[in-house]
């Protein structure tokens, strides 16, 4: 079944964005104890945190980190995590059930995301806390001193302001799992007040206002409408959160969950121009689709302990992810990357042993998951534009999503070199594909040069069930795919069935 690509770079979608690389580090299972922060381990620096992990999120190309969470913020006190730390409470987290030492705060996160070079964008509670809590918050990072809060943090010892530009106004409200979980309109009245105020400290901040947790959610899209309705003005992103998992045995509609994260993006966007029209805005609101990934919600393991048991950093939400995961979270990233007209933040949640590329034993050895590897390879070499690429595919049926293309892609051209990456996926799960792609236009615009395959790397394993485990996690690897080739302008490629590919061309 031959399918054809067409790439011209006249037709670009917008640039590509470094915030899309974005991922999240929540108090959450072992996240972060244990996680990014491991006193016994022996690659441990002065402030506990594991040089190991250090160095694969580097490898990762992660640029934004999210942080404290996820629902988790939505009952923090951030006051409890400064100061001497022998002198911090251990609180209840509600949201999972378990305890905080709160031997990580927000200095120690901020010493962390320097030292892994990642912008950090900080959550502040509006569950079971509201504006003024935010707004102490905000004080503390980024005034510079000569105030309360910002000579508390002078005095903690960190003279200078960490100047946070990216502030989430609350997590996924709409939720009734949220702890002080609200109504669109109670909500947006809240979130509205909140930048207001915070705006009156640091009008230089970005700020996200909370939209759907998932397009499932019973107020998906009226949410969105109502929050900005009120809000809009106020703000510079919605957020959005979706998850994906093989349920029932059905891979086939599994593998084209991209539909469903580009159904979310339209459907946000949609919501987000009435509102703009409506209101007579002329400024718009875009999208920080800031949870995404692969997620087996109905394993024992997301289930949080309960009673009287509240462990601190338990193990929770430690999916094994496969090469079919690997596929899907390569796909995600696609459709991403297309809307990068509309998406101008990401972050895969999460980035270390909660639903994460990045695994690590207490104390012990740290390893790449298989969706480490689509995630590395686009971070590395996405670069300029996005294009358009039209996409001539058969289809194959879906019990979720009808009819669906058996390949999906998107690519980008950094314009300075001409360099072109093209990042495709095969959803067929009986046989390879062959895909054709007509470089002519590529080609005049290089002024007439050959345009030439670099690097031809693919992601699949004969058995798709195939997970990394700490013993074994390079057997199977992105891989040389030799069939790639250009033969008089004409980029043929052989892609296995449920498969990456990143073709690089230059
Ligand atoms: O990422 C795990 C959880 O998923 C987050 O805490 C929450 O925001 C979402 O429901």
């Amino acid at each position: 079944s031959a399918v054809t690509l067409t790439l011209d770079p006249a037709f670009t979608v917008g640039p590509v964005r470094r915030r899309t690389f974005g991922s999240f580090v929540e108090h959450l299972g072992r996240c972060v104890y244990t996680g990014i922060h491991d006193p016994e381990h022996e690659s441990a620096d002065e402030h506990g945190f594991r040089g190991d992990v250090v160095e694969l999120t580097r490898e990762l190309g992660v640029s934004t980190v999210r942080y404290p969470g996820g629902n988790f913020v939505s009952g923090y006190r951030w006051e409890d995590g400064i100061g001497p730390k022998d002198q911090r409470p251990t609180r209840l987290d509600l949201a999972w059930h378990s305890s905080d030492p709160n031997l990580v705060g927000v200095d120690e996160f901020m010493q962390w995301a320097r030292k892994a070079g990642v912008e950090p964008m900080m959550a502040v509670n509006l569950g079971t806390r509201g504006i003024q809590e935010a707004l102490d918050l905000l004080e503390y990072c980024n005034v510079p001193g000569g105030t309360y809060y910002s000579d508390l943090r002078r005095a903690n010892g960190h003279e200078e302001p960490y100047r946070i530009t990216m502030w989430c106004l609350g997590n996924e409200m709409d939720g009734p799992w949220q702890i002080g979980h609200k109504t669109a309109e109670e909500y947006a009245r809240l979130a509205t007040e909140t930048a207001r105020a915070m705006r009156m400290i640091d009008p230089s901040i970005e700020l996200v206002v909370c939209g759907s947790s998932s397009s499932s959610m019973p107020t998906f899209g009226a949410w969105e409408a109502t929050v900005l309705e009120e809000s809009y003005e106020f703000v510079d992103y919605i957020s959005a959160h979706a998850y994906y998992f093989e349920e029932d045995g059905d891979l086939g509609s599994f593998l084209a969950s991209a539909v469903d994260m580009d159904h979310f993006i339209e459907s946000v966007t949609a919501a987000a121009d009435y509102v703009r029209a409506a209101g007579k805005h002329t400024k718009r609101i875009n999208i920080s689709f800031d949870e995404w990934n692969v997620w087996y919600q109905k394993r024992a393991e997301s289930v949080p302990p309960t009673g009287d048991d509240w462990p601190v950093a338990p193990v929770l939400l430690e999916d094994r992810y496969n090469v079919a995961d690997a596929v899907v979270v390569g796909n995600l990233l696609v459709s991403l990357l297309r809307n990068t007209d509309r998406v101008h933040a990401a972050s895969l949640a999460q980035l270390v042993n909660v639903i994460a590329p990045i695994m690590t034993e207490p104390g012990g050895r740290s390893w790449k998951q298989t969706i480490f590897h689509p995630f590395a390879q686009a971070s590395e070499h996405a670069v300029g534009d996005v294009l358009r690429v039209g996409i001539e595919a058969p289809t194959y049926p879906t019990a979720r999503f009808g009819e669906v293309p058996l390949v999906d892609a998107v690519a980008t051209r950094d314009p300075e070199t001409g360099a072109v990456s093209l990042f495709v996926v095969n959803r067929s799960t009986d046989g390879s594909t062959g895909v054709t792609v007509d470089l002519s236009a590529l080609r005049h615009a290089a002024g007439g040069a050959d345009v030439d395959v670099v690097e031809a790397l693919t992601l699949s394993n004969p058995d798709h069930t195939w997970a990394a485990t700490a013993d074994d996690s390079t057997s199977v690897l992105p891989q040389d795919n030799s069939t790639a080739k250009v033969v008089d302008g004409v980029l043929t490629v052989d892609l296995p069935a449920v498969s990456w590919t990143m073709v690089r061309l230059g």
